[in-house]
């Protein structure tokens, strides 16, 4: 196969996390197909250049058409805020271009099906960065559901909870603009446990949902990076228009009940991502903050050592691990990018779809909306009404 070439639009959070996996994918999955990093693309072609030198770009560009246009590129990693996706993903698409898409998908259902729509009709692989499916230790509570080790699934309750805005006096930063962000906390966080519910406990039928925005005003930012920014002093204050906090209750379609709690207002969580399942035959139990590990129980355990107990998803059994390092030698966020890359180059190199694929964004867009629709209305909404 001929070589896959990169242009990678975005560079800040996001940017550096992909541009640290494309590096690491040949040091540690030699036999995997690996990706040339060709241009990086910002809007400051200074700042766009120190960002190159610093993530190991060669080339630079300024404007993402120009990227997309090229003949030299196979794939385009987008990972600006997410109100560029679907022009982006569009263009690409039409360009032939193999497509890497951030989360959440798009801004909108609607936005969201166009652009899986235009991948498909350009027979195109594309991806959405779910990064959390590729913990080893979520690669084990999904290989625990799948084999039936844990019986009939009734339970799935996630949380994810942060506190980087609690401070009033926090600006006005994108994610807390709905133009630009879609949504706040339900979108950004939410999206996650969403799509982890969709991968380990089935397909949602149904949702209800209330959400709070508490702080309404706040100063405008003068300059922004991932969770962080800067205001002026007496900086003027805009309108918060996004979600600080949305919570909701699901009906899943294999009858299981779920509950999910996606907030910026958690004081003391930096960023507690995790969920539980709890089954006919035992359970599982997830903290992001402590990813390298599984919580199991087991009902057929001798009545008296049963209790829940700590796996370290570090040992030869366990996904990726092989690669990595010795059992016990600890992974991090950045360990989930590498093996996102390794499914996005190995799907390429099989000429399949990777997933999760704008085909998981669409569903979880779908359940986002679906709850939004349920928190206007006040009432329970069917995911098949989306
Ligand atoms: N998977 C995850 O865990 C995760 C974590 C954080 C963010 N995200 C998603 O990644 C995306 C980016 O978030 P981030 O935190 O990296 O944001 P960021 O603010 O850190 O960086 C955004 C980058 O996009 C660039 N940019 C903005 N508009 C552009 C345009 N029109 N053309 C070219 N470049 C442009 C900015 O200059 C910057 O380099 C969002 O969709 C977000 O939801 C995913």
């Amino acid at each position: 196969m001929k070589q896959l070439r990169i242009g990678m639009i975005g560079y800040k959070f996001m940017g550096k996390a992909h541009s640290n996996a494309y590096r690491a994918l040949p040091m540690f999955f030699p036999g995997a197909l690996q990706p040339e990093m060709a241009v990086l693309c910002g809007r400051n072609g200074e700042a766009a250049r120190e960002a190159a030198d610093r993530l190991g770009w060669p080339e630079v560009a300024t404007e993402w058409k120009e990227v997309v246009a090229r003949d030299d590129i196979d794939l385009i990693d987008i990972n600006a805020p997410s109100d560029t996706h679907k022009e982006i993903a569009l263009a690409a698409a039409k360009a032939g271009k193999h497509i890497f898409c951030e989360k959440p998908l798009a801004l909108s259902l609607q936005d969201a099906r166009e652009m899986l729509a235009a991948a498909e009709a350009a027979g195109v692989t594309h991806m959405v960065g779910f990064n959390y499916r590729f913990s080893p230790a979520v690669k084990l509570a999904k290989k625990l559901v799948e084999s039936g080790r844990l019986g009939q699934i009734y339970h799935f309750r996630a949380w994810f909870l942060q506190d980087w805005i609690l401070d009033p006096e926090f600006p006005l930063v994108w994610r807390l603009q709905k133009d630009v962000a879609g949504s706040g906390s339900h979108g950004d966080l939410g999206a996650h446990l969403i799509d982890l519910a969709h991968y380990l406990a089935g397909d949602i039928r149904e949702v209800i949902g209330m959400s709070e925005t508490f702080i309404k005003e706040r100063p405008l930012a003068e300059n922004m990076t991932g969770l962080s920014a800067k205001s002026s002093k007496d900086a003027p204050k805009g309108p918060v228009t996004v979600d600080d906090a949305t919570l909701f209750l699901a009906r899943f379609e294999n009858g299981a009940l779920g509950s999910f709690e996606a907030t910026r207002f958690a004081a003391g969580h930096r960023s507690t991502n995790a969920f539980e399942i709890n089954g006919s035959l035992g359970s599982v139990k997830f903290d992001f903050e402590r990813m390298n590990e599984l919580e199991v129980y087991f009902t057929s355990d001798d009545e008296d050592v049963q209790g829940f107990r700590r796996v370290l998803a570090t040992d030869p059994a366990h996904a990726y691990s092989e690669a990595w390092w010795p059992p016990g030698h600890t992974l991090g966020f950045e360990h989930t990018f590498t093996h996102e890359m390794l499914e996005l180059t190995s799907a390429i190199r099989e000429g399949r779809q990777p997933e999760p694929n704008f085909r998981d964004g669409v569903k979880c867009q779908a359940v986002l909306e679906a709850v939004e629709r349920s928190v206007d209305e006040r009432r329970w909404v069917e995911i098949s009404e989306m």
